[in-house]
């Protein structure tokens, strides 16, 4: 395994503020080991202010590539050359291509989401579905049911009712899509608007650790049998959400798998090699427990 660099090491990185918990460094780094191949991907804390120079930095200092994160997902547009079509309807950017200072943003987490759900497109077409959120990873998760999924209407919930409305008018304007419904979070009545739903895809950071305690809600009864849960928090891999979900014989989904999916279609962009998948989920299960 290559542990040494050269002076044609490829550069990647992340841009986001704070990065401490990110889990990409690992995933990108224990990948490259694997492969055998001469690159290094570090994370950089960057706030709001400095975005625009170290994106120059990034550039002048020749990275082939990096991810970005919260809060910088919606503003790294302006600084690039040109969007991914999805990046575009999704209106955010997780990934940068730096093609000899042309820079080229994509979503790749539409990707992730898309593969994490493909195995139930058939029993999802044509219900209800609910989101749980309504920030960025709301909009990817939107856009991908939108465009693969085709239910029968989409139900998102947040505590600030205003996002949803406008994640609601954002896709109608862009997608002439016109099947959502938008709610507050903690009225009674949007529990049976969940238990209604073939699929809950919870996006909000609720639950995730240090707050692991934290839930939307306490009444397991909004979940049922023959329902299909995704949370894509993946710290703790099983979330109180799921565990909830489960304990009512619903079928659940952690956040692992869209991590690791999001992240080899990056890779791929970056590299055109395939990400070590397997291996990496299940590093990363040691390596969060
Ligand atoms: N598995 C993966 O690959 C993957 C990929 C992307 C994101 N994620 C995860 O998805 C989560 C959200 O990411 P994001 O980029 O969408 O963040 P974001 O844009 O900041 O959105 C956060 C969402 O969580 C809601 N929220 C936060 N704290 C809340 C609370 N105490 N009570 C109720 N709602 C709350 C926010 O509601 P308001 O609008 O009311 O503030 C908003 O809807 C994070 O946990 C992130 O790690 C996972």
């Amino acid at each position: 395994m290559r542990n040494t660099f050269s002076n044609d090491t490829r550069l990647l990185g992340l841009l986001g503020h704070p990065i401490r918990h990110s889990y990409s460094p690992f995933i990108y780094n224990i990948s490259a080991q694997l492969l055998n191949l001469d690159l290094l991907y570090l994370p950089f804390d960057i706030p709001p202010s400095d975005l625009k120079s170290a994106v120059r930095g990034m550039v002048t200092l020749g990275f082939k590539g990096w991810n970005v994160t919260i809060p910088h997902k919606e503003t790294i547009k302006k600084h690039l050359s040109n969007l991914s079509e999805e990046a575009a309807l999704v209106g955010a950017v997780n990934t940068v291509v730096n093609d000899v200072g042309n820079l080229v943003g994509y979503n790749t987490d539409v990707h992730g989401i898309h593969e994490v759900l493909l195995p139930f497109k058939d029993e999802v077409g044509g219900l209800e579905v609910t989101v749980l959120g309504a920030g960025g990873a709301a909009r990817a998760a939107v856009y991908s049911l939108i465009k693969y999924f085709r239910p029968a209407k989409i139900h998102i919930i947040n505590r600030t009712e205003q996002r949803a409305d406008s994640l609601k008018d954002y896709f109608y304007n862009k997608m002439r899509y016109s099947e959502i419904k938008t709610y507050i979070l903690f009225p009674p009545e949007v529990h049976e608007v969940i238990s209604n739903s073939k699929l809950v895809v919870n996006t909000t950071s609720v639950g995730m650790f240090p707050e692991v305690d934290s839930q939307l809600f306490y009444d397991p009864k909004v979940f049922n049998r023959g329902q299909i849960v995704f949370d894509m928090v993946y710290n703790p891999i099983e979330t109180g959400l799921l565990k909830m979900a489960k304990g009512e014989g619903a079928v659940t989904i952690n956040g692992l798998r869209m991590l690791v999916s999001q992240a080899a279609k990056s890779f791929e962009l970056w590299t055109g090699q395939e990400l070590p998948a397997p291996a990496i989920h299940d590093a990363l299960l040691n390596y969060i427990k």
